[in-house]
């Protein structure tokens, strides 16, 4: 184990922020997890998981132990006529995962390629785009749980993925995420239901052309963090009541809806920023990206506070015009390493 001292995290994480942290390790696999969780406990140090970096909101100073998730390896553990589950390391990239997925004859994630981060990260915030959502071929996820203090396996159940949501996030101290079980399908279903893509996919109706076509489609409007520094979108779609949107609805008859399940309506927040006048607008070094509003990106070495300052401006902008309070999606860090509000 290589513990580093005042490592900096601008690499490592997709907004690009200036963030230093006390103290940096990466880990490989579960033997080297441990011994960074002892050596944390001796020296009164908090943890701060970093995974892909692609969804967080990180200060200029972190007095912490930053565990840099790297543990990788794709296993087969089980097939049947139907179906083949595997068990993935935490540290694979996402994407690299979905194509050799494809390549291999297992379909169900075709729709979430290129979204960026690392496998470990899916389950937490139950990573979804196009119709579909990473909880559907999650079979369990195998954590180092900090308070039973033993290495343990949640089934996708008791996991209660939902919109953007799973128990990882109600309790983001408890769970280490070191591996996922997937189960995926030998003979695709696929999931065209979303926006255009039908459209796009149209009569070549296998899972290599949805993929493409879905890589397409990102490519086309969401900016590469390399380019544009970004976390993906930075606000949730607002999930309201019926009534709530029958209300917005006679004033914008436009607001893209999607109902759920539950009769609330999912309203696309592109839309309410972009109609606030944010999309391609700047405060200072931050804007909303000129081709999706929902994209915030850093154009120019902004640290967190400037990155507060435009998603609070755009939040204030949407609330006065729609009375939506929009709630940012990456989690937010503080000097401590702990995940705090916004
Ligand atoms: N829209 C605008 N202006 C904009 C952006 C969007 O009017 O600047 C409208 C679009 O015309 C469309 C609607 O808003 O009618 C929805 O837009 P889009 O289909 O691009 O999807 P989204 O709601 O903006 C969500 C996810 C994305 C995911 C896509 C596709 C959230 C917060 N975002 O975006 O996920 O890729 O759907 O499924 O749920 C991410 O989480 O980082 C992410 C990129």
């Amino acid at each position: 184990m290589n513990i580093q001292t005042q490592v900096q995290l601008k690499p490592f994480n997709t907004l690009s922020l200036d963030a230093v942290a006390s103290h940096y390790v990466k880990i490989h696999n579960n033997d080297e997890l441990l011994s960074a969780v002892d050596y944390a406990k001796q020296q009164n140090l908090n943890l701060l998981i970093l995974s892909g970096g692609s969804n967080m909101l990180l200060p200029e100073q972190i007095h912490a132990l930053v565990l840099h998730m790297d543990i990788q390896g794709i296993e087969i553990l089980s097939e049947d006529e139907s179906s083949t589950i595997i068990r993935v390391g935490a540290g694979q990239v996402w994407h690299d995962f979905v194509l050799w997925t494809t390549q291999h004859g297992m379909y169900g994630l075709q729709n979430l390629a290129l979204i960026p981060g690392l496998v470990g990260a899916s389950p937490v915030q139950n990573i979804g785009a196009y119709g579909v959502e990473a909880g559907e071929f999650i079979q369990t996820v195998q954590v180092y749980d900090r308070y039973a203090q033993v290495f343990s396996q949640i089934d996708a159940a008791d996991c209660h993925f939902s919109y953007r949501h799973s128990i990882f996030k109600d309790d983001p101290n408890r769970y280490i995420i070191t591996h996922v079980s997937f189960k995926l399908l030998k003979k695709a279903d696929l999931k065209l239901n979303y926006g255009d893509l039908k459209a796009a996919v149209g009569d070549e109706q296998t899972a290599e052309n949805l993929q493409n076509q879905v890589i397409q489609i990102r490519q086309s409007k969401l900016p590469d963090p390399k380019e544009f520094p970004n976390a993906g979108s930075f606000f949730k779609n607002p999930v309201i009541s019926q009534s709530a949107y029958d209300q917005i609805a006679q004033k914008f008859p436009n607001l893209p809806h999607y109902p759920q399940p539950d009769h609330q309506v999912k309203i696309a927040a592109g839309w309410l920023i972009d109609q606030s006048g944010w999309k391609g607008k700047k405060l200072g070094m931050v804007g909303m990206f000129h081709k999706q509003a929902l994209v915030l990106v850093n154009y120019d070495n902004a640290a967190l506070h400037h990155v507060r300052a435009a998603y609070q401006a755009v939040q204030q902008d949407v609330f006065a015009k729609f009375n939506i309070a929009l709630e940012p999606e990456p989690v937010q860090f503080d000097q401590e390493g702990m995940i705090c509000s916004h």
